[in-house]
């Protein structure tokens, strides 16, 4: 289903329940913006995010020790099909062509293991998938065909629900690609990026916080 991953979402379908979305009609539907009202008036029923929390939309903002005090509380921004860290305040923003992580957990096609899209524009509001990339580990966002071959899931939450894992830790990191600038990484093999990078960048561990966002109708 090649067309999951990069179909242009109406804000309301992301209240389609997963067993909806696996079904080619869901995808076609949600592919023509089917809000989360029309997809219970057709039958769905129970297409309140409320009824599966894995679905609520959410936004996330790194937590750090004293270590990276100075990234406490930024927000992740998505732009240049990467993952990033910026002010939390609009007006406070390092790059105006962020935006901010809205997303939800969503069955990865074929993997049998949570995946995470997010939007990537408010206007369109497309989605993307979350993935980490193979080669760099930076997280990144892309349609199927650029996130297949990648680390894609599984995502999952904390066990009180307030924080992002993949493959079953929260193993993220800042990395200073320039001076100001923080990208967020999957530090898979827990040496703060050493060997990707040797010691010439800055690697702060985070923790990404989920901030799950007010529905709009409830
Ligand atoms: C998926 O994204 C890649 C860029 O990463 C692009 O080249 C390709 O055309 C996209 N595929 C579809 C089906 O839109
Ligand atoms: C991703 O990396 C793993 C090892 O970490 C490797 O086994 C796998 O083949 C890589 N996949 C791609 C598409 O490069």
């Amino acid at each position: 289903m090649e067309m999951l991953g990069i179909v242009g979402v109406a804000a309301g379908a992301v209240a389609i329940p997963l067993a909806a979305v696996s079904t080619a009609t869901s995808v076609a539907a949600i592919s023509q913006g089917t809000s989360a009202q029309q997809a219970g008036a057709q039958g769905g029923g129970g297409a309140e995010p409320k009824d599966d929390p894995r679905l609520a939309k959410f936004s996330l903002r790194a937590s750090c020790d004293a270590a990276g005090k100075h990234l406490d509380g930024k927000i992740v921004v998505l732009r240049n099909r990467k993952l990033y860290l910026d002010d939390s305040d609009p007006a406070h923003r390092t790059f105006d062509d962020g935006h901010p992580f809205s997303g939800f957990y969503l069955d990865y096609p074929d993997a049998k293991a949570l995946g995470l899209v997010s939007t990537i524009s408010k206007d369109p509001p497309e989605l993307n998938w979350i993935y980490a990339d193979n080669d760099t580990l930076e997280l990144k966002y892309g349609n199927k065909t650029a996130s297949k071959d990648h680390i894609h899931a599984p995502w999952d939450w904390t066990d009180d629900q307030g924080a992002l894992m993949l493959e079953d830790w929260e193993g993220f990191v800042a990395l200073e690609e320039s001076p100001g600038v923080w990208s967020v990484n999957y530090d898979q093999d827990e040496d703060h990026l050493q060997e990707i990078h040797g010691k010439t960048r800055c690697v702060v561990e985070i923790s990404l916080q989920r901030r799950v966002l007010k529905q709009p109708g409830s």
